[in-house]
């Protein structure tokens, strides 16, 4: 047995292979706390330059995986999935994909993150809904995915410590930035949580970890190449993070956001990556032998037809939420205006009209900017201890390509800080560039890698 962290510093030093004995040894230690910082830091600058093989990359991953619990979904019927983005802003996919996949009969457990920095995160707007819960016990989580066909919360227990820690490390060394590191950490969660199929959304632009699709593809790959290697069948959708995906950046607005796809309407590229990611994640379960084509009329009969918003009002009960706000009246098939939902459960709330300075095509965005505006007005947390207002957030009346008139509305903040809108909209109307001819139309879904 390796004993000496000094030796696998010195061989990663060198591009020397590390064996599994070493490498799982190595994490047990960092978790136990027998390998200091100092040690541990030196090793992973060392991957930084020198990266890992795949074997190593495996090995890494499953060891961090094991480091805590595992997950057992061996009690649900048939092949569960799990899917993951790799954080953006407006990002409200999961909201509708998961119920659109549980009316098709296709169990999803996921487990979500809160939101950080300028990326937003689905536990945060789970709990905007009055009474959600996400923190559920592993029996609850179990009953709900029973019950509802899907479930999507916070993690339940311990899952991968060891990346908890290593994570915390790579932040303060300047180490985050590695495709071997990145991908194995993210996978390691998603196999410790349990799921046999994992569909992939990794971010790509000016708000996502990899501004570049190059990096962007290379990080999917090297997770798809772990995921096989441990017998899970992985996709990745390449997809646009060059402004916010929708028109809602914000916990309550995302959800009202959600349930308008949900109600067969919404942004036309929001809805064209549900409906994407819906039908590749439909085709990899196994549970549809049709073409793509007819996935794709599954899909959207499921969302025409209210079943799948049914679905998400379901969860929503089972987790203690009361959608009522989201809704005019009685009639559940068509979610109320924004404005009416936000002031429901906020009624002093803050609306500021957001006009630029001259009239031209939005011809570029520095999202990132955006999610950090979105902070700014109470939408976020920039410390983990923060509280968030649920009712905070940005409302876009334009996307990239359109037009707009000096003084004309661009956006609409809400929020309950007064003190941060001089600040907030300067930030705001400096991250859009306005340029008088039409930028060329981006896709939303850049590439999918099967
Ligand atoms: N998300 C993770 O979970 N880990 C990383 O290293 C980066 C993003």
């Amino acid at each position: 047995m390796p004993n000496r962290m000094y030796d696998l510093i010195e061989k990663k030093k060198h591009k020397v292979s590390l064996t599994e004995d070493e490498i799982s040894w190595m994490v047990r230690s960092y978790t136990q706390g027998e390998i200091p910082d100092y040690q541990m830091s030196a090793f992973l600058m060392a991957v930084w330059f020198q990266g890992m093989t795949d074997e190593e990359l495996t090995w890494l991953t499953l060891s961090m995986a094991d480091s805590g619990d595992r997950l057992d979904l061996s009690g649900i019927d048939g092949v569960k999935m799990d899917k993951h983005s790799t954080g953006g802003v407006g990002d409200k996919t999961t909201l509708v994909v998961t119920p659109v996949l549980a009316a098709l009969g296709v169990p999803t457990a996921k487990m979500s993150g809160r939101g950080l920095g300028f990326t937003g995160g689905t536990v945060d707007k789970i709990e905007s809904v009055p009474g959600a819960r996400s923190e559920l016990s592993e029996e609850e989580f179990i009953r709900v995915l029973r019950a509802v066909g899907f479930v999507d919360v916070a993690q339940t227990r311990e899952i991968a410590p060891a990346d908890k820690l290593l994570y915390a490390l790579r932040d303060v060394t300047a180490t985050v930035d590695s495709i071997p590191l990145i991908a194995s950490s993210i996978m390691s969660k998603k196999l410790a949580a349990g799921a046999d199929r994992i569909a992939l959304d990794v971010k790509c632009g000016s708000g996502a970890f990899m501004p570049e699709q190059s990096s962007a593809e290379a990080l999917a790959d090297q997770m798809i190449r772990i995921g096989t290697m441990a017998g899970k069948r992985v996709i990745a959708l390449i997809t646009d993070m060059d402004q916010p995906l929708g028109c809602a950046v914000g916990n309550l607005l995302e959800v009202w956001e959600a349930i308008e796809v949900l109600s067969g309407g919404g942004e036309e590229r929001l809805r064209e990556l549900c409906i994407r990611l819906s039908v590749e994640m439909l085709l990899l379960s196994d549970r549809f032998s049709g073409t793509e084509e007819e996935a794709e009329a599954a899909v959207e009969q499921v969302l025409s037809s209210g079943q799948a918003l049914e679905r998400f009002l379901h969860f929503l009960r089972e987790v203690g939420g009361d959608p009522s706000c989201l809704f005019e009246g009685t009639d559940r098939t068509k979610p109320a205006d924004p404005e009416q939902v936000l002031r429901s459960i906020s009624p002093g709330l803050i609306r500021e009209e957001i006009c630029m300075e001259k009239s031209g095509y939005l011809t570029s965005c520095d999202t990132k900017e955006v999610g950090m505006v979105s902070v700014m007005l109470g939408a976020g947390r920039k410390n983990k201890e923060d509280v968030i207002d649920p009712a905070a957030g940005i409302l876009l009346k334009k996307k990239l390509g359109d037009h707009v008139e000096k003084g004309e509305t661009v956006a609409v903040f809400y929020t309950n800080l007064p003190e941060v809108l001089p600040d907030a909209k300067t930030r705001f109307c400096n991250a859009y560039t306005v340029e008088d001819s039409k930028p060329e139309e981006t896709p939303v879904i850049r590439r999918i890698l099967r």
